[in-house]
Protein backbone atom coordinates (compact mmCIF):
# COMPACT_ATOMS: atom_id res chain seq x y z
CA UNK A 1 0.00 0.00 0.00
CA UNK A 2 3.28 2.30 0.76
CA UNK A 3 3.76 2.93 -3.08
CA UNK A 4 0.38 3.26 -4.25
CA UNK A 5 -1.34 6.82 -4.72
CA UNK A 6 -4.03 8.01 -2.77
CA UNK A 7 -6.83 7.48 -5.56
CA UNK A 8 -5.52 4.05 -6.24
CA UNK A 9 -5.36 3.78 -2.49
CA UNK A 10 -9.35 4.48 -2.55
CA UNK A 11 -10.04 2.56 -5.19
CA UNK A 12 -8.28 -0.55 -3.21
CA UNK A 13 -10.66 0.18 -0.61
CA UNK A 14 -14.00 -0.25 -2.53
CA UNK A 15 -12.58 -3.58 -3.86
CA UNK A 16 -14.93 -6.32 -2.05
CA UNK A 17 -11.93 -7.91 -0.26
CA UNK A 18 -11.93 -4.77 1.71
CA UNK A 19 -15.10 -3.00 1.61
CA UNK A 20 -14.66 0.53 3.14
CA UNK A 21 -15.49 3.08 0.50
CA UNK A 22 -17.71 4.29 3.12
CA UNK A 23 -15.19 5.88 5.13
CA UNK A 24 -14.42 8.66 1.58
CA UNK A 25 -17.36 10.46 2.44
CA UNK A 26 -18.47 14.39 1.31
CA UNK A 27 -17.71 14.87 5.35
CA UNK A 28 -14.27 12.64 6.06
CA UNK A 29 -10.56 14.28 6.24
CA UNK A 30 -9.33 11.92 3.35
CA UNK A 31 -5.43 12.54 3.59
CA UNK A 32 -5.71 11.75 7.13
CA UNK A 33 -7.76 8.63 6.61
CA UNK A 34 -5.12 7.73 3.72
CA UNK A 35 -2.39 8.11 6.38
CA UNK A 36 -3.94 6.20 9.04
CA UNK A 37 -4.56 3.25 6.57
CA UNK A 38 -1.33 3.17 5.24
CA UNK A 39 0.63 3.41 8.91
CA UNK A 40 -2.01 0.43 9.93
CA UNK A 41 -0.81 -1.55 7.34
CA UNK A 42 2.92 -1.36 7.71
CA UNK A 43 2.59 -2.03 11.39
CA UNK A 44 -0.23 -5.19 11.47
CA UNK A 45 0.84 -7.94 10.76
CA UNK A 46 -0.35 -9.38 7.47
CA UNK A 47 -1.65 -5.69 6.89
CA UNK A 48 -5.18 -4.73 6.47
CA UNK A 49 -6.34 -6.79 4.34
CA UNK A 50 -5.36 -9.70 7.32
CA UNK A 51 -7.07 -7.78 9.83
CA UNK A 52 -10.41 -7.37 8.02
CA UNK A 53 -10.25 -11.13 6.75
CA UNK A 54 -9.74 -12.23 10.58
CA UNK A 55 -12.47 -9.92 11.60
CA UNK A 56 -14.75 -11.42 9.23
CA UNK A 57 -14.35 -14.60 9.98
CA UNK A 58 -14.28 -14.49 14.23
CA UNK A 59 -17.37 -11.73 13.50
CA UNK A 60 -19.12 -15.21 11.86
CA UNK A 61 -18.20 -17.57 14.54
CA UNK A 62 -19.34 -15.06 17.00
CA UNK A 63 -22.74 -14.73 15.81
CA UNK A 64 -23.16 -18.19 15.39
CA UNK A 65 -22.18 -19.37 18.70
CA UNK A 66 -19.33 -21.40 18.01
CA UNK A 67 -17.40 -22.15 20.86
CA UNK A 68 -13.89 -21.20 20.41
CA UNK A 69 -12.65 -24.66 22.48
CA UNK A 70 -14.86 -26.97 21.17
CA UNK A 71 -13.34 -30.29 20.86
CA UNK A 72 -10.92 -29.30 23.67
CA UNK A 73 -12.08 -30.52 27.37
CA UNK A 74 -11.00 -28.97 30.76
CA UNK A 75 -9.24 -30.17 33.67
CA UNK A 76 -8.14 -28.09 36.91
CA UNK A 77 -4.04 -27.55 35.96
CA UNK A 78 -1.23 -29.25 38.63
CA UNK A 79 -0.75 -26.59 40.45
CA UNK A 80 2.08 -25.73 42.98
CA UNK A 81 0.53 -24.15 46.30
CA UNK A 82 3.21 -22.03 47.76
CA UNK A 83 2.22 -20.20 51.40
CA UNK A 84 4.31 -18.91 53.84
CA UNK A 85 1.19 -19.59 56.59
CA UNK A 86 0.84 -23.37 55.65
CA UNK A 87 4.40 -23.94 54.98
CA UNK A 88 7.36 -21.23 55.87
CA UNK A 89 10.19 -23.52 55.31
CA UNK A 90 9.61 -24.55 52.00
CA UNK A 91 8.32 -20.46 50.93
CA UNK A 92 11.72 -19.48 52.45
CA UNK A 93 13.62 -22.38 50.47
CA UNK A 94 11.96 -21.07 47.74
CA UNK A 95 12.49 -18.04 47.63
CA UNK A 96 16.57 -18.60 48.32
CA UNK A 97 16.48 -20.49 44.87
CA UNK A 98 14.69 -17.56 43.45
CA UNK A 99 16.95 -15.07 44.71
CA UNK A 100 19.69 -16.48 43.29
CA UNK A 101 18.29 -16.28 39.70
CA UNK A 102 17.28 -12.50 40.63
CA UNK A 103 20.23 -11.13 39.15
CA UNK A 104 19.40 -13.21 35.94
CA UNK A 105 15.69 -10.87 35.74
CA UNK A 106 14.23 -8.27 33.64
CA UNK A 107 10.43 -6.92 34.05
CA UNK A 108 7.86 -5.72 31.51
CA UNK A 109 4.81 -3.71 32.46
CA UNK A 110 1.80 -3.58 30.53
CA UNK A 111 0.57 0.07 31.32
CA UNK A 112 -1.28 0.75 27.93
CA UNK A 113 -4.57 0.01 29.28
CA UNK A 114 -7.55 2.75 29.45
CA UNK A 115 -8.77 2.17 32.51
CA UNK A 116 -12.58 2.75 31.60
CA UNK A 117 -14.14 0.72 34.83
CA UNK A 118 -11.67 2.93 37.33
CA UNK A 119 -12.38 6.37 35.65
CA UNK A 120 -9.79 8.37 36.46
CA UNK A 121 -8.78 10.68 34.34
CA UNK A 122 -4.96 10.20 34.16
CA UNK A 123 -2.26 6.78 33.98
CA UNK A 124 -3.60 4.53 36.59
CA UNK A 125 0.57 3.68 37.55
CA UNK A 126 0.79 7.59 38.40
CA UNK A 127 -2.13 6.89 41.71
CA UNK A 128 -1.07 6.48 44.90
CA UNK A 129 -0.74 2.36 45.94
CA UNK A 130 -1.34 4.38 49.88
CA UNK A 131 -2.04 7.68 51.49
CA UNK A 132 0.67 7.43 54.14
CA UNK A 133 3.64 7.97 51.67
CA UNK A 134 1.59 8.65 48.95
CA UNK A 135 4.19 6.57 46.73
CA UNK A 136 2.75 5.88 43.45
CA UNK A 137 2.46 2.50 41.59
CA UNK A 138 5.18 3.34 38.85
CA UNK A 139 7.53 4.39 41.77
CA UNK A 140 7.13 1.36 44.00
CA UNK A 141 8.00 -0.80 41.21
CA UNK A 142 10.84 0.78 40.45
CA UNK A 143 11.80 0.99 43.98
CA UNK A 144 11.55 -2.80 43.94
CA UNK A 145 13.59 -3.34 41.29
CA UNK A 146 16.34 -1.02 42.50
CA UNK A 147 16.43 -2.36 46.09
CA UNK A 148 17.18 -6.10 44.45
CA UNK A 149 19.67 -4.30 42.47
CA UNK A 150 21.09 -3.39 45.10
CA UNK A 151 21.43 -7.24 46.72
CA UNK A 152 22.32 -8.65 43.52
CA UNK A 153 24.70 -6.25 42.12
CA UNK A 154 23.50 -6.49 38.65
CA UNK A 155 21.13 -3.94 36.52
CA UNK A 156 17.92 -5.09 36.16
CA UNK A 157 16.06 -3.94 33.07
CA UNK A 158 12.12 -2.59 33.06
CA UNK A 159 10.26 -2.56 29.94
CA UNK A 160 7.20 -0.42 30.01
CA UNK A 161 4.17 -0.80 27.04
CA UNK A 162 2.21 2.32 26.99
CA UNK A 163 -0.44 3.42 24.37
CA UNK A 164 -1.79 6.55 22.64
CA UNK A 165 -3.82 6.77 25.75
CA UNK A 166 -0.79 6.33 28.18
CA UNK A 167 2.41 7.11 26.80
CA UNK A 168 2.80 10.78 26.84
CA UNK A 169 2.17 10.90 31.07
CA UNK A 170 3.83 7.86 31.53
CA UNK A 171 7.21 10.07 29.83
CA UNK A 172 6.20 13.08 32.24
CA UNK A 173 5.50 10.59 35.28
CA UNK A 174 8.39 9.14 35.12
CA UNK A 175 10.51 12.38 35.17
CA UNK A 176 8.96 13.28 38.59
CA UNK A 177 9.81 10.19 40.43
CA UNK A 178 13.51 10.79 41.09
CA UNK A 179 15.94 7.44 40.58
CA UNK A 180 17.32 9.08 37.14
CA UNK A 181 20.52 6.75 36.69
CA UNK A 182 18.21 4.34 36.42
CA UNK A 183 15.08 5.45 35.04
CA UNK A 184 17.10 6.74 32.00
CA UNK A 185 17.44 3.18 31.03
CA UNK A 186 13.55 2.67 31.25
CA UNK A 187 12.50 1.24 27.47
CA UNK A 188 9.08 2.47 26.19
CA UNK A 189 6.94 0.46 24.01
CA UNK A 190 3.71 1.97 22.42
CA UNK A 191 0.78 0.04 21.53
CA UNK A 192 -0.85 1.66 18.42
CA UNK A 193 -4.30 0.81 18.56
CA UNK A 194 -6.26 -1.11 15.89
CA UNK A 195 -9.40 0.09 13.91
CA UNK A 196 -13.00 0.02 14.86
CA UNK A 197 -15.67 -2.55 13.38
CA UNK A 198 -19.06 -1.63 12.93
CA UNK A 199 -20.69 -4.27 11.41
CA UNK A 200 -19.99 -8.28 10.62
CA UNK A 201 -18.42 -6.85 7.08
CA UNK A 202 -15.65 -5.89 9.29
CA UNK A 203 -16.37 -1.58 7.75
CA UNK A 204 -14.50 0.84 9.92
CA UNK A 205 -15.27 3.45 11.93
CA UNK A 206 -15.16 6.99 11.56
CA UNK A 207 -14.73 9.48 14.33
CA UNK A 208 -14.81 12.76 13.57
CA UNK A 209 -13.77 12.58 9.83
CA UNK A 210 -10.79 10.13 10.88
CA UNK A 211 -10.54 6.41 11.19
CA UNK A 212 -11.29 5.54 14.78
CA UNK A 213 -8.92 2.86 16.88
CA UNK A 214 -9.41 1.14 19.62
CA UNK A 215 -6.94 -0.88 22.10
CA UNK A 216 -5.95 -4.18 20.70
CA UNK A 217 -5.16 -5.46 24.27
CA UNK A 218 -2.01 -5.92 25.96
CA UNK A 219 -1.02 -9.56 24.19
CA UNK A 220 0.36 -6.56 22.07
CA UNK A 221 3.43 -6.41 24.55
CA UNK A 222 4.75 -9.96 23.24
CA UNK A 223 5.15 -8.31 19.39
CA UNK A 224 6.81 -5.00 20.93
CA UNK A 225 9.23 -6.88 22.73
CA UNK A 226 10.46 -9.03 19.35
CA UNK A 227 9.94 -6.27 17.42
CA UNK A 228 12.38 -3.51 19.23
CA UNK A 229 14.74 -6.25 19.98
CA UNK A 230 14.12 -5.96 23.83
CA UNK A 231 13.90 -9.42 24.44
CA UNK A 232 17.08 -10.76 22.42
CA UNK A 233 18.61 -8.35 23.76
CA UNK A 234 18.18 -8.97 27.77
CA UNK A 235 19.35 -12.79 26.53
CA UNK A 236 22.25 -11.62 24.68
CA UNK A 237 23.02 -9.73 28.01
CA UNK A 238 22.38 -12.92 29.69
CA UNK A 239 19.21 -12.70 31.59
CA UNK A 240 17.22 -16.28 31.95
CA UNK A 241 13.79 -14.49 33.42
CA UNK A 242 11.63 -11.85 32.31
CA UNK A 243 8.40 -11.17 35.09
CA UNK A 244 5.28 -9.22 33.55
CA UNK A 245 3.11 -7.35 35.89
CA UNK A 246 0.06 -5.14 35.26
CA UNK A 247 -0.20 -1.67 36.37
CA UNK A 248 -1.85 -1.55 40.04
CA UNK A 249 -1.09 -4.40 41.87
CA UNK A 250 1.24 -3.90 44.20
CA UNK A 251 1.94 -7.24 45.46
CA UNK A 252 4.14 -8.65 42.31
CA UNK A 253 7.43 -8.23 44.48
CA UNK A 254 5.95 -9.64 47.13
CA UNK A 255 6.32 -13.41 45.15
CA UNK A 256 8.42 -12.68 42.79
CA UNK A 257 11.58 -14.45 44.34
CA UNK A 258 9.62 -17.49 45.11
CA UNK A 259 8.17 -18.01 41.92
CA UNK A 260 11.33 -17.75 40.18
CA UNK A 261 12.37 -20.95 42.96
CA UNK A 262 9.47 -22.43 41.18
CA UNK A 263 9.98 -21.51 37.79
CA UNK A 264 13.46 -22.99 38.32
CA UNK A 265 12.67 -25.94 40.57
CA UNK A 266 10.31 -27.56 38.01
CA UNK A 267 12.00 -25.75 34.74
CA UNK A 268 9.15 -23.86 33.47
CA UNK A 269 8.86 -22.44 30.34
CA UNK A 270 6.32 -20.11 31.25
CA UNK A 271 4.86 -19.61 35.02
CA UNK A 272 1.02 -18.77 35.53
CA UNK A 273 1.27 -17.35 39.18
CA UNK A 274 -2.54 -17.28 40.69
CA UNK A 275 -4.84 -17.29 43.24
CA UNK A 276 -8.24 -19.63 44.22
CA UNK A 277 -11.31 -18.28 41.75
CA UNK A 278 -14.22 -17.39 43.19
CA UNK A 279 -17.28 -18.75 40.90
CA UNK A 280 -18.62 -15.76 38.28
CA UNK A 281 -15.46 -13.47 39.17
CA UNK A 282 -14.41 -11.37 36.23
CA UNK A 283 -11.11 -12.97 36.79
CA UNK A 284 -9.71 -15.71 33.63
CA UNK A 285 -9.29 -19.16 35.37
CA UNK A 286 -5.81 -21.69 34.22
CA UNK A 287 -6.68 -25.00 32.30
CA UNK A 288 -5.53 -28.14 31.07
CA UNK A 289 -7.19 -28.51 28.15
CA UNK A 290 -6.82 -31.68 26.25
CA UNK A 291 -8.05 -33.06 22.64
CA UNK A 292 -7.59 -36.54 21.26
CA UNK A 293 -4.67 -36.67 18.90
CA UNK A 294 -3.21 -32.65 20.15
CA UNK A 295 -0.93 -32.00 23.00
CA UNK A 296 -2.17 -31.02 26.01
CA UNK A 297 -2.31 -27.03 26.28
CA UNK A 298 -2.12 -25.08 29.78
CA UNK A 299 -4.29 -21.91 28.52
CA UNK A 300 -6.03 -19.07 30.72
CA UNK A 301 -9.59 -19.30 29.72
CA UNK A 302 -11.62 -16.44 29.69
CA UNK A 303 -14.08 -16.07 32.43
CA UNK A 304 -17.08 -16.18 30.19
CA UNK A 305 -15.22 -18.67 27.99
CA UNK A 306 -15.48 -20.69 31.16
CA UNK A 307 -19.13 -20.37 31.43
CA UNK A 308 -19.49 -22.15 27.56
CA UNK A 309 -16.98 -24.51 28.67
CA UNK A 310 -18.45 -26.02 31.31
CA UNK A 311 -21.91 -26.07 30.34
CA UNK A 312 -20.88 -27.79 27.14
CA UNK A 313 -19.68 -30.57 29.58
CA UNK A 314 -22.92 -30.50 31.35
CA UNK A 315 -22.68 -28.33 34.17
CA UNK A 316 -25.10 -25.42 34.83
CA UNK A 317 -22.09 -23.27 34.45
CA UNK A 318 -19.26 -21.67 36.27
CA UNK A 319 -19.38 -23.05 39.49
CA UNK A 320 -17.64 -24.29 42.41
CA UNK A 321 -16.20 -27.34 43.47
CA UNK A 322 -18.26 -28.23 45.85
CA UNK A 323 -21.12 -28.22 43.43
CA UNK A 324 -18.93 -30.51 40.92
CA UNK A 325 -18.21 -32.77 44.13
CA UNK A 326 -14.54 -32.33 43.55
CA UNK A 327 -11.93 -31.03 45.68
CA UNK A 328 -10.87 -30.93 48.98
CA UNK A 329 -12.68 -28.75 51.89
CA UNK A 330 -9.83 -26.20 51.70
CA UNK A 331 -10.90 -25.54 48.05
CA UNK A 332 -14.66 -26.19 48.02
CA UNK A 333 -16.10 -22.57 47.54
CA UNK A 334 -13.60 -22.15 44.82
CA UNK A 335 -13.63 -22.77 40.86
CA UNK A 336 -12.18 -25.49 39.70
CA UNK A 337 -9.97 -23.50 37.17
CA UNK A 338 -7.54 -21.15 39.75
CA UNK A 339 -7.73 -17.49 38.90
CA UNK A 340 -4.75 -15.72 36.69
CA UNK A 341 -3.58 -12.56 38.05
CA UNK A 342 -1.55 -11.96 34.98
CA UNK A 343 1.98 -11.99 37.01
CA UNK A 344 3.32 -14.21 34.51
CA UNK A 345 6.76 -16.04 34.68
CA UNK A 346 8.91 -16.63 31.58
CA UNK A 347 12.34 -18.40 31.20
CA UNK A 348 14.05 -16.17 28.62
CA UNK A 349 15.73 -18.42 26.49
CA UNK A 350 12.35 -20.21 25.87
CA UNK A 351 10.64 -17.27 25.54
CA UNK A 352 12.83 -16.02 22.96
CA UNK A 353 12.53 -19.09 20.76
CA UNK A 354 8.97 -18.52 20.56
CA UNK A 355 9.15 -15.15 19.61
CA UNK A 356 11.72 -16.10 16.46
CA UNK A 357 8.85 -18.55 15.75
CA UNK A 358 5.62 -16.46 15.99
CA UNK A 359 7.01 -13.04 16.08
CA UNK A 360 4.83 -12.38 18.90
CA UNK A 361 1.83 -12.54 17.09
CA UNK A 362 -1.34 -13.42 19.76
CA UNK A 363 -4.15 -15.12 18.80
CA UNK A 364 -6.91 -12.57 18.11
CA UNK A 365 -10.56 -12.67 19.60
CA UNK A 366 -13.68 -10.02 18.82
CA UNK A 367 -16.41 -9.66 21.94
CA UNK A 368 -19.47 -7.46 19.78
CA UNK A 369 -22.11 -6.02 22.18
CA UNK A 370 -24.99 -6.75 19.85
CA UNK A 371 -27.92 -4.48 19.47
CA UNK A 372 -30.11 -7.54 18.89
CA UNK A 373 -31.21 -10.93 18.50
CA UNK A 374 -30.05 -10.50 14.37
CA UNK A 375 -26.65 -10.16 15.67
CA UNK A 376 -26.36 -7.54 12.90
CA UNK A 377 -25.87 -4.43 14.46
CA UNK A 378 -23.62 -3.57 17.66
CA UNK A 379 -24.47 -1.36 20.37
CA UNK A 380 -20.86 0.50 19.61
CA UNK A 381 -17.66 -0.35 17.28
CA UNK A 382 -15.51 -3.35 18.20
CA UNK A 383 -12.14 -4.79 17.27
CA UNK A 384 -9.97 -7.48 17.23
CA UNK A 385 -7.83 -7.82 20.46
CA UNK A 386 -5.88 -10.15 21.74
CA UNK A 387 -4.02 -11.13 25.30
CA UNK A 388 -0.51 -11.46 26.74
CA UNK A 389 -1.47 -14.63 28.76
CA UNK A 390 -2.19 -16.74 25.53
CA UNK A 391 1.42 -16.70 24.98
CA UNK A 392 1.38 -20.54 26.62
CA UNK A 393 -0.17 -21.56 23.43
CA UNK A 394 2.70 -20.07 21.22
CA UNK A 395 4.99 -22.47 23.45
CA UNK A 396 6.65 -26.29 21.79
CA UNK A 397 4.91 -29.65 23.53
CA UNK A 398 8.51 -30.08 25.49
CA UNK A 399 8.32 -26.72 26.71
CA UNK A 400 6.41 -26.57 29.84
CA UNK A 401 3.65 -24.12 31.48
CA UNK A 402 3.06 -24.38 34.90
CA UNK A 403 0.46 -22.68 37.69
CA UNK A 404 1.67 -21.58 41.26
CA UNK A 405 -0.52 -20.71 43.53
CA UNK A 406 -0.30 -17.91 45.92
CA UNK A 407 -3.52 -16.89 48.83
CA UNK A 408 -4.47 -13.46 47.52
CA UNK A 409 -3.11 -11.74 50.42
CA UNK A 410 0.38 -11.52 49.21
CA UNK A 411 0.02 -11.98 45.62
CA UNK A 412 -2.81 -9.84 43.91
CA UNK A 413 -5.22 -7.03 44.47
CA UNK A 414 -5.94 -4.32 41.42
CA UNK A 415 -7.58 -0.98 41.09
CA UNK A 416 -9.93 -1.25 38.20
CA UNK A 417 -13.40 -0.59 39.24
CA UNK A 418 -14.90 2.89 40.36
CA UNK A 419 -16.55 3.25 43.70
CA UNK A 420 -20.17 2.63 42.31
CA UNK A 421 -19.23 -0.54 40.44
CA UNK A 422 -17.30 -1.54 43.63
CA UNK A 423 -20.01 -1.67 45.56
CA UNK A 424 -21.68 -3.49 43.13
CA UNK A 425 -18.74 -5.98 43.47
CA UNK A 426 -19.19 -6.18 47.35
CA UNK A 427 -23.25 -6.99 47.35
CA UNK A 428 -22.20 -10.10 44.72
CA UNK A 429 -19.64 -11.36 47.46
CA UNK A 430 -16.62 -10.21 44.96
CA UNK A 431 -13.51 -8.43 45.45
CA UNK A 432 -14.45 -4.27 45.00
CA UNK A 433 -10.82 -4.16 43.17
CA UNK A 434 -11.32 -0.50 44.06
CA UNK A 435 -8.48 2.56 45.12
CA UNK A 436 -9.72 2.13 48.76
CA UNK A 437 -9.55 -1.51 48.86
CA UNK A 438 -6.43 -2.09 46.95
CA UNK A 439 -4.30 -0.06 49.93
CA UNK A 440 -5.79 -1.52 53.02
CA UNK A 441 -4.86 -4.92 51.00
CA UNK A 442 -1.75 -3.52 50.90
CA UNK A 443 -1.47 -2.89 54.52
CA UNK A 444 -2.84 -6.02 55.24
CA UNK A 445 -0.06 -7.92 53.23
CA UNK A 446 2.80 -5.87 55.12
CA UNK A 447 0.69 -6.77 58.55
CA UNK A 448 1.06 -10.80 56.99
CA UNK A 449 4.65 -10.79 56.40
CA UNK A 450 5.41 -8.83 59.25
CA UNK A 451 3.83 -11.30 61.47
CA UNK A 452 5.44 -14.32 59.91
CA UNK A 453 8.76 -12.46 60.64
CA UNK A 454 7.71 -12.25 64.57
CA UNK A 455 5.92 -9.08 64.87
CA UNK A 456 2.51 -9.10 67.63
CA UNK A 457 0.27 -6.79 65.66
CA UNK A 458 -2.87 -6.14 67.12
CA UNK A 459 -5.97 -6.84 64.79
CA UNK A 460 -7.94 -4.36 63.78
CA UNK A 461 -11.29 -3.19 65.81
CA UNK A 462 -13.26 -1.18 64.18
CA UNK A 463 -15.03 -0.81 60.79
CA UNK A 464 -14.55 2.38 58.78
CA UNK A 465 -17.37 3.17 55.90
CA UNK A 466 -16.63 5.36 53.32
CA UNK A 467 -18.80 5.98 50.01
CA UNK A 468 -20.67 2.46 50.77
CA UNK A 469 -17.42 0.50 51.06
CA UNK A 470 -16.72 -0.73 54.38
CA UNK A 471 -13.17 -1.41 55.55
CA UNK A 472 -11.44 -2.59 58.26
CA UNK A 473 -8.07 -1.17 58.09
CA UNK A 474 -5.39 -3.17 59.66
CA UNK A 475 -1.84 -0.99 61.19
CA UNK A 476 -0.63 0.82 58.38
CA UNK A 477 2.10 -0.36 57.65
CA UNK A 478 4.61 0.57 54.63
CA UNK A 479 7.38 -1.72 54.23
CA UNK A 480 9.81 0.52 51.93
CA UNK A 481 11.27 -2.12 49.06
CA UNK A 482 15.01 -1.05 50.17
CA UNK A 483 13.65 -2.63 54.06
CA UNK A 484 13.75 -6.04 52.56
CA UNK A 485 13.01 -7.82 49.82
CA UNK A 486 11.85 -11.09 50.67
CA UNK A 487 10.47 -12.51 53.63
CA UNK A 488 14.10 -14.21 54.93
CA UNK A 489 15.38 -10.78 54.92
CA UNK A 490 12.38 -8.97 56.70
CA UNK A 491 12.39 -12.15 58.85
CA UNK A 492 16.59 -10.99 60.04
CA UNK A 493 14.72 -7.12 60.39
CA UNK A 494 12.69 -7.89 63.08
CA UNK A 495 14.19 -8.53 66.43
CA UNK A 496 13.49 -8.49 69.84
CA UNK A 497 10.18 -8.37 70.93
CA UNK A 498 7.53 -6.04 68.49
CA UNK A 499 3.96 -4.98 69.46
CA UNK A 500 2.10 -2.83 67.07
CA UNK A 501 -1.34 -1.80 67.74
CA UNK A 502 -3.95 -1.31 65.23
CA UNK A 503 -4.28 1.79 64.77
CA UNK A 504 -0.59 2.57 64.18
CA UNK A 505 1.28 4.03 61.08
CA UNK A 506 4.54 2.90 60.62
CA UNK A 507 7.00 2.91 57.77
CA UNK A 508 10.16 0.42 57.75
CA UNK A 509 12.70 1.70 55.35
CA UNK A 510 16.57 1.11 54.52
CA UNK A 511 18.90 -1.86 53.56
CA UNK A 512 20.16 -1.45 56.83
CA UNK A 513 18.01 -1.19 58.81
CA UNK A 514 17.92 -3.26 62.33
CA UNK A 515 15.01 -2.87 64.70
CA UNK A 516 15.75 -4.85 67.91
CA UNK A 517 12.34 -4.22 69.93
CA UNK A 518 9.47 -1.90 69.04
CA UNK A 519 6.07 -0.87 70.85
CA UNK A 520 4.00 1.38 68.83
CA UNK A 521 0.99 3.08 68.92
CA UNK A 522 1.25 6.61 67.21
CA UNK A 523 3.05 7.28 64.05
CA UNK A 524 6.67 6.51 63.16
CA UNK A 525 9.22 6.18 59.99
CA UNK A 526 12.34 3.98 60.58
CA UNK A 527 15.17 4.98 58.35
CA UNK A 528 18.26 3.25 59.86
CA UNK A 529 19.13 1.03 63.12
CA UNK A 530 17.93 1.37 66.10
CA UNK A 531 16.99 -0.52 69.80
CA UNK A 532 13.72 -0.62 71.48
CA UNK A 533 11.87 2.11 69.67
CA UNK A 534 8.74 3.02 71.80
CA UNK A 535 6.40 5.42 70.20
CA UNK A 536 2.85 5.49 72.06
CA UNK A 537 2.01 9.19 71.25
CA UNK A 538 -1.89 9.51 71.26
CA UNK A 539 -2.14 11.65 67.60
CA UNK A 540 -1.96 8.96 64.64
CA UNK A 541 -3.29 10.15 60.91
CA UNK A 542 -6.81 9.07 60.32
CA UNK A 543 -9.16 8.90 57.12
CA UNK A 544 -12.02 11.12 56.82
CA UNK A 545 -14.19 11.29 53.99
CA UNK A 546 -13.55 13.62 51.49
CA UNK A 547 -14.81 16.59 50.17
CA UNK A 548 -16.62 18.48 47.42
CA UNK A 549 -12.69 19.62 46.61
CA UNK A 550 -10.53 17.53 46.99
CA UNK A 551 -8.58 16.09 44.56
CA UNK A 552 -9.39 13.15 41.77
CA UNK A 553 -7.36 10.60 43.16
CA UNK A 554 -8.37 10.98 46.75
CA UNK A 555 -12.29 10.95 45.52
CA UNK A 556 -11.81 7.46 43.43
CA UNK A 557 -11.06 6.25 47.07
CA UNK A 558 -14.04 8.23 48.90
CA UNK A 559 -11.49 9.02 51.91
CA UNK A 560 -8.41 10.80 52.71
CA UNK A 561 -5.63 11.05 55.44
CA UNK A 562 -6.05 14.28 57.87
CA UNK A 563 -2.78 14.37 60.07
CA UNK A 564 -4.76 15.71 63.41
P1 LIG B 1 -7.17 -4.13 32.63
O1 LIG B 1 -7.90 -5.41 32.62
O2 LIG B 1 -6.99 -3.46 33.95
O3 LIG B 1 -7.84 -3.20 31.56
O4 LIG B 1 -5.76 -4.37 31.98
P2 LIG B 1 -7.66 -1.64 31.27
O5 LIG B 1 -7.80 -1.50 29.78
O6 LIG B 1 -6.42 -1.07 31.87
O7 LIG B 1 -8.89 -1.03 32.03
P3 LIG B 1 -10.42 -0.98 31.54
O8 LIG B 1 -10.79 -2.36 31.06
O9 LIG B 1 -10.48 0.07 30.45
O10 LIG B 1 -11.16 -0.59 32.76
C1 LIG B 1 -4.83 -5.26 32.54
C2 LIG B 1 -3.45 -4.72 32.27
O11 LIG B 1 -3.19 -4.67 30.88
C3 LIG B 1 -2.83 -3.37 30.48
C4 LIG B 1 -3.40 -2.46 31.53
O12 LIG B 1 -2.71 -1.24 31.57
C5 LIG B 1 -3.23 -3.31 32.79
O13 LIG B 1 -1.92 -3.22 33.28
N1 LIG B 1 -3.35 -3.14 29.12
C6 LIG B 1 -4.66 -3.37 28.85
C7 LIG B 1 -2.49 -2.74 28.14
O14 LIG B 1 -1.29 -2.52 28.39
N2 LIG B 1 -2.98 -2.55 26.88
C8 LIG B 1 -4.27 -2.78 26.56
O15 LIG B 1 -4.66 -2.60 25.37
C9 LIG B 1 -5.14 -3.20 27.57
Amino acid sequence: MERLSDDQIKALMGTPEYNQSHLFTADSDHATIIQQLKYFDRNYPGGIKNYIARARRLLVDSATGVNPLEGWSPSAPESQLVSPELNLDEFLSLEQEGLSEIAHSGIVLVAGGLGERLGYSSIKIGLPVELVTETCFLKLFIESILALQERSGTHIPLAIMTSEDTHDRTVDLIKTLGHEEYTSTIYLMKQEKVPAIIDNEGRFALEKGQLSGKPHGHGDVHILLYQHGIAQKWLSEGKKWVMFIQDTNPLPFKVFASALGVSKKNNFAMNFLGVPRIPKESMGGVARLTKPGENDLIVCVEYNIIDTLMKSSGHPGDISNRELGVGTPLTADFSPFPGNINTLLFNLPSYVNALQRTGGTMPEFVNPKYADATKTVFKSATRLECLMQDFSKMFNPDEKAGFTMYDRWISFTAVKNSLADAVQKVQQGLDPWSAGMGENDYYYCNNKLLQLAGANIEPPNQTETFSGITYKFPAKIVLHPSFAVSLSELRSKVQGRWDISARSVLILEGKNTVVNGLKSDGFLHITSSQENVEKTDGVVPRYVPVEENDKEYLKIRGFKMIHV
